[in-house]
C-alpha cells in the first residue's frame, strides 16, 4: 500500500541520491503531468533544476502566465520561459493541412527546446555543473502504450511522440512512470500545486493551431482565443469542469457565413462548440450540455466576439470523429 506522502517522500529520496551534485531540465508543457514531475524533482533537488516553458504563440488565454505566475509561486522552481511565437507562426504561414501543421510544430517545438538546452549547458558548463538529466513526465500507461507493440493504427501525429533526437545524451528521470493520471494530480495536491494545474482538462500540445481550420494566423489566433475563454468561464461557471472531459472550440477560418448583428449585414465565422465527455480520450462522447448554457455561450460569442457570427454544436462521438478536428 501507498500514499502520495509516501510515493513524494521515495522519489525525493532516489533523485537526490541520482542526481548527486548535477543538474537536470524539464520541458514544461503547461499540462499535468509535467507540471507534477518538474515539481517532484524540484522538490528533490530545487535550485540544480532548470524547468523550460516554450510559448509557440498558440495557448489558450492566461495560460503562459498561468505557468509563469501559478507554477513558480506554487514550486518556487527555475524557469525560463522562451517566446518563439514569431517562430512557430512564421513556419506556419500558408500551412493549411493538419498533419503539415502537426509536424511543424512538432519540429519547431524540439528546435526552440534543443537551443534553450544548449544555451543552459553553456551557461552550467561555465560555471563547472554539469547537465545530464532531462525530466519527463512520462505516466504509466505512455510506457505501457509505446512498449505495447500492439499495433494500434496511427491515427495523428502527437507533437511529443519520437520525442527528442536520439543523439542527445540524457539521463531521464520519469518520476510519473509508475502512476495513472488520478494518481499523478493526487502527488500534484500533495505538492502544493493548485487546482488550476492540478485538475487541467487535456490541452493538445499543437494548441489553437489545430483548432483554426485553414491557415493559422495571428488575427485568427486572437479571434478563437476569445471564444474559447467565453466557453472555459461558462463552464466553470456552470460546475462541469469535472463532469466535461475536455471543450474544444473550433474555429471555421476557411467558411464564411451571412449573418446579421446591429443593423447591418455580417459576413462573418462560424465556431464549433465540441464538448466531450470521456475516460481516457480513446472513445468519447459528446456531452449533452443544457440548453440554457449552449444559448447563454451562443449569445456571449456572437455578441463579444468579432468575426464570428454563428455557433454550431458538433454531437459526434468518437469514433467515427476524433475529439479535435485536426
Ligand atoms: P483525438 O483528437 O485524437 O484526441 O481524439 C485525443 C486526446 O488527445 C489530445 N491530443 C493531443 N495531446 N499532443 C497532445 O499532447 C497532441 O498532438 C494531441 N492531439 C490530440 C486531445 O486534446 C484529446 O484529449
Amino acid at each position: 500500500t501507498w500514499t502520495t506522502g509516501s510515493i513524494v517522500e521515495e522519489q525525493v529520496a532516489e533523485i537526490r541520491a541520482r542526481v548527486g551534485g548535477r543538474r537536470a531540465i524539464c520541458a514544461l508543457s503547461g499540462g499535468v503531468d509535467s507540471a507534477v514531475a518538474a515539481a517532484l524533482v524540484n522538490r528533490a533537488i530545487g535550485e540544480q533544476l532548470t524547468c523550460v516553458y516554450v510559448d509557440h504563440g498558440l495557448m489558450r488565454t492566461g495560460e503562459t502566465e498561468q505557468v509563469e505566475k501559478d507554477f513558480v509561486a506554487a514550486t518556487g522552481a527555475r524557469l525560463r520561459v522562451v517566446d518563439a511565437s514569431e517562430r512557430f507562426l512564421g513556419a506556419l504561414a500558408g500551412v493549411t493541412d493538419p498533419e503539415t501543421k502537426r509536424k511543424i510544430i512538432g519540429r519547431e517545438f524540439i528546435r526552440v527546446f534543443e537551443q534553450a538546452q544548449a544555451e543552459l549547458i553553456a551557461e552550467a558548463g561555465a560555471a563547472g555543473d554539469d547537465v545530464a538529466f532531462l525530466v519527463q513526465g512520462t505516466l504509466y500507461p505512455d510506457v505501457v502504450e509505446s512498449g505495447g507493440g500492439t499495433g494500434t493504427a496511427n491515427i495523428k501525429s502527437h507533437h511529443n511522440v519520437g520525442g527528442l533526437p536520439e543523439d542527445i545524451e540524457f539521463e531521464l528521470i520519469e518520476p510519473l512512470r509508475k502512476l495513472f493520471k488520478d494518481e499523478v494530480r493526487m502527488v500534484g495536491q500533495e505538492l502544493g500545486l493548485p487546482d488550476e494545474i492540478v485538475q487541467r482538462q487535456p490541452f493538445p500540445g499543437p494548441g489553437l493551431g489545430i483548432r483554426i481550420i485553414g491557415e493559422v494566423t495571428r488575427e485568427r489566433l486572437d479571434v478563437l482565443r476569445a471564444a474559447d475563454a467565453i466557453v472555459r468561464e461558462e463552464l466553470t461557471a456552470a460546475g462541469l469542469d469535472r463532469e466535461i472531459w475536455q471543450c474544444p472550440v473550433v474555429l471555421l477560418a476557411d467558411v464564411r457565413s451571412v449573418g446579421v448583428q446591429g443593423d447591418g449585414r455580417t459576413y462573418g465565422h462560424p465556431v464549433v462548440l465540441r464538448p466531450v465527455s470521456s475516460e481516457d480520450a480513446m472513445t468519447a462522447d459528446w456531452s449533452r450540455l443544457p440548453y440554457d448554457l449552449l444559448a447563454k455561450i451562443s449569445t456571449r460569442i456572437t455578441n463579444e466576439v468579432r468575426d464570428v457570427n454563428r455557433v454550431t454544436l458538433d454531437i459526434t462521438s468518437k469514433p467515427p470523429g476524433t475529439i479535435e478536428w485536426e
